[in-house]
């Protein structure tokens, strides 16, 4: 087990580069399983769950090779793959269930282990398994394992409405989509940058999709796809984490590799908190000269203020002049870091969906524990405003996330050291 043990107080100036998405590298990882021949992705973090998703592939029987120095992936995908994603891989990374729609669409069939109980919340699979079940799947739960067969002749492509602009269950409905017979229609689609981007590699693949970028999405049935080489879209959650970093230090960050109209109303939150933000074409600044105001957020699907970013501003907020009442509309259990932000003397009092944060002049250095990669993000914002020393646990959640973090933080100013905790 690894800490972060960080001394608080430096105000972080400088610049940083992002680099390409977690949360669609992973997709577009198991999108490439849609066609035979050899896909390379490029852009891919070095983190744990590209490691996940590469032994996942493996098993199925690509041959995967990534490399560190260029971030890149290559995946050679067989004529013929498995269709059985095991327990031992999706407990370890929930997003393994993006391999669920390529299944069904590649093999007809899809044996994918439930991934249980996570940190942030149930995340249910309904919508995604509803959606197969239209265009004319059976899909039953069988010893743990969602198992799925697609009628002979394949899937029928069908009109699909979403209760909820579900990231992953619009990326299954895609990918399954994609070479279904007919034309399959997703109403209430999810629309965040990273759907745009494993849309617009689906569409270099050779499918027929239109509405990209909307809550409409149409997708023509094709016979089949081509393998191809691709740029993951650059991580906003990442961009908007250095973002508040530069807020909640007081400090000057440019933030580059990004763009910015992904994170139009965070840069617009810190703005109203009273930062300087000037945006470029792919780079963006932030500068804060004095203590943060504090403001409201509302998570919702994009274009709505990000979950992913909420425990950075629930950090940036209990520093801040005022008061701020923040809403969470989508995990649950996300307010459950709350409860360690408060061991560095935040005031924050969470009741259901909200979290009423009273800003405090300063933060006092403690031990705490991460418990997801944001949250994790979240304490050590905290951790640098706070008087003292910030030992922050767990940080192979924060890992998941954000490469070299603390070599960046440094970099920027911060005082910073990975340790072994004994
Ligand atoms: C993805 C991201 C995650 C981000 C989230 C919302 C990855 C690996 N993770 O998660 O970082 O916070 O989008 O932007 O890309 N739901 C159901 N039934 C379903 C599907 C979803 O009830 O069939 C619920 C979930 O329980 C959750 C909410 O819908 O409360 C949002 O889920 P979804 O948008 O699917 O998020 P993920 O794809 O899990």
């Amino acid at each position: 087990m690894e800490v972060f043990r960080i001394q608080g107080g430096a105000r972080l100036a400088g610049q940083v580069q992002i680099t390409g998405a977690k949360n669609s590298s992973l997709k577009l990882m198991a999108a490439a399983l849609l066609a035979p021949g050899k896909t390379v992705i490029h852009a891919v973090p070095n983190i744990l769950d590209v490691t996940i998703m590469a032994e996942l592939l493996r098993r199925l029987g690509c041959k995967v090779e990534y490399d560190e120095a260029k971030q890149a992936v290559s995946i050679e995908v067989p004529q013929t793959i498995e269709h059985r994603a095991d327990y031992d891989l999706v407990r370890r990374m929930r997003a393994s269930i993006a391999v669920l729609g390529p299944l069904v669409a590649r093999t007809g069939e899809a044996d994918v282990a439930l991934p249980g109980g996570d940190a942030i919340g149930s995340r249910g699979l309904d919508m995604h398994t509803a959606g197969l079940e239209r265009m004319g799947a059976v899909v039953t739960n069988e010893h743990g394992y969602l198992v799925v067969h697609a009628p002979t002749g394949g899937l029928v492509g069908t009109a699909l409405y979403l209760d909820f602009p579900s990231v992953g269950a619009t990326e299954t409905l895609l990918m399954a989509g994609v070479t279904a017979n007919g034309v399959t229609v997703i109403d209430n689609a999810a629309r965040e940058p990273e759907i745009v981007d494993i849309c617009n590699m689906l569409v270099a693949m050779g499918a027929a999709i239109s509405g990209i970028g909307g809550s409409l999405l149409t997708v023509t049935g094709v016979d089949s796809l081509h393998a191809v080489e691709y740029t993951t879209v650059s991580d906003r959650i990442v961009a908007g984490t250095w973002a508040v970093a530069a807020a909640i230090t007081q400090g000057d960050i440019t933030v580059n590799n990004v763009n910015p109209s992904h994170l139009s109303i965070v840069l617009e939150k810190l703005a109203t908190a009273g930062a300087t933000v000037e945006v470029f074409e792919n780079s963006f600044r932030v500068q804060m000269d004095r203590r943060p105001t504090a403001v409201d957020i509302v998570t919702l699907p994009y274009p709505g203020f990000p979950t992913d970013l909420q425990p950075q501003f629930i950090a940036l907020n209990s520093i801040a002049e005022g008061s701020a009442m923040v809403t969470e509309n989508l995990f649950e259990a996300r307010f459950r870091f709350v409860q360690e932000l408060t061991r560095l003397g935040a005031e924050v009092r969470t009741d259901g969906h909200h979290a009423l944060i009273r800003g405090r002049s300063k933060l006092s250095g403690a031990p705490v524990e991460a418990t997801d990669i944001r949250a994790g993000a979240g304490l050590v914002l905290a951790g640098l405003v706070a008087d003292g020393e910030t030992t922050v646990h767990a940080v192979e959640h924060i890992d998941r996330g954000y490469v070299n973090f603390e070599k960046e933080l440094v970099e920027l100013g911060a005082t910073v050291v990975r340790e072994t905790s004994t």
